[in-house]
């Protein structure tokens, strides 16, 4: 996407954001647009408190001057902006190309809206083109893998798995966990797939956000397009 259609999405996205509100920051390249724009309303005397969803968006935030809390603190979300990978016709979403999955579901579900920024390339007719993003533990990930595979084809899904590498090596979450990008074509049911996925000993989460989003915001050349459910 183009840094200038990010910057559309994260301009109508600010829209939504009211005085006194409690914000989810999602994590990535669109939603860093959407934070350089949020904090020169803050500067203009916007008041809102930010709950961040990776130590990149931390990073940033901080340096921007977005005053931060955590959701302990403040218990429930107004509001989270965050990106995506994939957005299906049901607004149900493939997230996790950054690593921040975990963090990002637990903020989602605790925000009282989801707001997805996006380039019209992130519209597919069904999910599954993009790699799923899987957060395991590193305790004998090698089992958690092997099992992931085994219980996806238990209900006819194949495909592949492949430990994330960053530079040859192995990529770390925030939390400490590690990510496992699952290709197994187009989910047909996302929602058992993320059931199943979740259901196996060492998986923390997976990519498949099904039922959180609101509405999307896409940036295009010439404007931006909502798309509500
Ligand atoms: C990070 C994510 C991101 O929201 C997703 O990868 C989209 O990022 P970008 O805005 O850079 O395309 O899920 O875990």
């Amino acid at each position: 996407m183009s840094d200038k259609m990010k910057i559309v999405a994260a301009q109508e996205a600010i829209k939504n954001v009211k005085d006194k509100m409690k914000l989810g920051l999602g994590t990535g390249s669109t939603v860093n647009e959407f934070l350089k724009i949020l904090s020169e309303k803050v500067k203009g005397g916007l008041d809102i408190v930010g709950v961040v969803t990776s130590e990149k968006t931390r990073v940033l935030s901080e340096n921007l001057g977005i005053p931060l809390t955590s959701l302990s603190t403040v218990k429930s979300l107004d509001l989270t902006i965050d990106g995506a990978d994939e957005i299906d016709s049901d607004l149900s979403l493939i997230k996790g190309g950054g690593g921040a999955l975990l963090r990002e579901k637990i903020v989602a579900y605790n925000s009282k809206k989801l707001i997805i920024i996006a380039d019209k390339s992130k519209i597919v007719s069904k999910l599954g083109d993009f790699t799923l993003p899987i957060e395991v533990s590193s305790y004998e990930h090698e089992v958690t893998s092997s099992r992931i595979m085994r219980k996806l084809e238990s209900i006819g899904y194949e495909g592949s798995i492949k430990l994330r590498l960053i530079n040859d090596s192995i990529f770390v979450t925030d939390g400490g966990n590690l990510i496992y990008d699952l290709s197994i074509g187009l989910i047909s049911e996302p929602y058992i797939v993320e059931q199943l996925l979740n259901s196996i000993p060492g998986v923390f989460e997976n990519g498949l956000f099904i039922n959180l989003t609101d509405h999307v915001i896409i940036g295009e050349e010439e404007g931006v397009k909502i798309i509500k459910k």
